[in-house]
C-alpha cells in the first residue's frame, strides 16, 4: 500500500500526516506556534517563516516514525501552496521539493482553503460534494459552491476582516492572549448575549453572500473605551462585563456567518453544508448551524474540533489528484493572494 505523505506550513502550524488512500490516518505531528506569537497579540510573518524552517523536517521525520513507513512507501508528497502567508508557504513548497526530488516522490499542490472544507469528507462516510462549503477561519470566511473536490465556484466572502482575526482582536480587548476564539468562547459562558447591543453587518443584505466583521470589531471597541486611544492592558474591566461582551459579540459574529450560509443554501438549493476552519469549533456557531439545517432540511457536515483549525491531515484532498495524475512540475510556485475559486 502506498501512502500520501502532506505538508502544512501556511500561517503558524507546521505540520505533517502520513494518510492511506482510503483516508485513514497514520500518523499527524502539529508543532504550533502559538507561544512565539503570543506577546504580539497576533501572528507576525517573519518569525512565522524561521519557525517553519526550524521545525519541518523534524515535524515530517517524526510523522513518518509514527507511522512506521520510509520515504520507499510514499505515493506522493502533498503541500499546501495557496493562499497563505508568503514566507510560511515557501517554507513548505521548499522542502516538498527537495523531498519530492530526493526520493524520487511526485509532488501535489493543495489548496489550503479547499482542504479546510474536505476535513469534513474525513468524517463522513458518504461523498460530501456537490455541497455548500464555508470556511471560517482567522484568514478567511468565504463561502463557496463546492462541485467536486477539483471543481469550485466562489459565492462570496468577508469583504474586510475574516472572522477568525474579529474573535482575536476583541479578544485582546477583553485582555485575553493570541489566540483568542476559544478563550472568548469560554467566557461567553458565564455572559448574557443580549446585554450588550452590537451590530449584525450586512444580515439584512440578501443581494450578496458578502460578509463583514471589521465594523462589528470597531463596536466592541467602542462600547468599552469610547473613540479615544486606548491601551487595552490597562484596561480594568469586571468579570461580568467580559463575559456579557463575549457572550455579546459571540451571539452577533454567529448570526451574521448562519444567516449567510442560510442564505447560500437557499440561492443554491443545495442540500449539504460543510464548514470548516478555526472557527468552526466554536460552540455556539455549531449549535445554531445545526438548527438552521435542521430548519432547511438540509445536512450539516463540520469538521470534528481537532481538524478545525490547521492540521496536515485535511491534506488528504490531494488524493483526488493524485488519482487524476495532476502532479505538480519542481517549478511550482506559491499562490499566497485567495483568488475568487
Ligand atoms: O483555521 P485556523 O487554525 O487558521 C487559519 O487558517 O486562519 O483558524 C484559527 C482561528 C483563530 O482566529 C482562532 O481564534 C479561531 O480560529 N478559533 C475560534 C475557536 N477556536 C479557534 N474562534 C471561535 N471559537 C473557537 N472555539
Ligand atoms: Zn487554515
Amino acid at each position: 500500500m502506498k501512502y500520501l505523505l502532506s505538508i502544512e506550513s501556511t500561517c503558524d502550524e507546521t505540520a505533517a500526516a502520513i494518510i492511506t488512500r482510503d483516508r485513514e490516518v497514520l500518523s499527524s505531528v502539529i508543532a504550533s506556534q502559538e507561544k512565539l506569537h503570543q506577546r504580539f497579540s497576533g501572528v507576525v510573518p517573519e518569525i512565522a517563516a524561521r519557525a517553519h524552517l526550524e521545525r519541518i523536517l523534524p515535524v515530517i521525520d517524526e510523522t513518518l516514525k509514527r507511522a512506521q513507513i520510509t520515504s520507499r512507501d510514499l505515493a506522493a508528497i502533498a503541500v499546501a501552496t495557496e493562499p497563505g502567508l508568503p514566507g510560511s508557504l515557501l517554507v513548505g513548497l521548499a522542502t516538498a521539493k527537495a523531498l519530492s526530488w530526493a526520493w524520487n516522490v511526485p509532488l501535489v499542490t493543495v489548496h489550503h482553503v479547499h482542504a479546510h472544507i474536505y476535513a469534513c469528507q474525513l468524517v463522513s462516510s458518504e461523498p460530501i460534494f456537490p455541497c455548500v462549503g464555508f470556511v471560517v477561519s482567522g484568514g478567511h470566511t468565504n463561502l463557496y459552491h463546492c462541485h467536486s473536490a477539483s471543481r469550485w465556484d466562489y459565492l462570496g466572502g468577508t469583504i474586510d476582516d475574516a472572522v477568525g482575526e474579529a474573535f482575536d482582536k476583541v479578544a485582546v480587548m477583553l485582555g485575553f492572549s493570541y489566540p483568542g476564539g476559544p478563550e472568548i468562547s469560554k467566557a461567553a459562558i458565564k455572559g448574557d448575549s443580549r446585554a450588550i447591543p452590537l451590530p449584525r453587518p450586512m444580515v439584512d443584505d440578501h443581494a450578496t453572500l458578502n460578509m463583514s466583521f471589521s465594523g462589528l470589531k470597531t463596536a466592541v471597541r467602542y462600547k468599552l473605551v469610547g473613540n479615544g486611544k486606548q491601551d487595552f492592558s490597562k484596561l480594568e474591566l469586571s468579570p461580568q462585563l467580559i463575559a456579557d461582551m463575549a457572550a455579546s459579540f459571540e451571539a452577533a459574529a454567529v448570526e451574521c456567518l448562519v444567516a449567510k450560509a442560510d442564505l447560500a443554501l437557499k440561492k443554491t438549493k443545495l442540500k449539504r453544508l460543510c464548514v470548516g476552519g478555526g472557527v468552526a469549533a466554536n460552540r455556539v456557531l455549531r449549535h445554531d448551524l445545526q438548527a438552521m439545517c435542521k430548519r432547511r432540511g438540509v445536512e450539516l457536515h463540520i469538521a470534528s474540533p481537532d481538524l478545525c483549525t490547521d492540521n496536515a491531515v485535511m491534506g488528504a484532498i490531494a488524493w483526488e489528484k493524485v488519482d487524476r495524475g495532476d502532479f505538480a512540475a519542481l517549478d511550482a510556485d506559491i499562490r499566497p493572494g485567495l483568488l475568487r475559486q
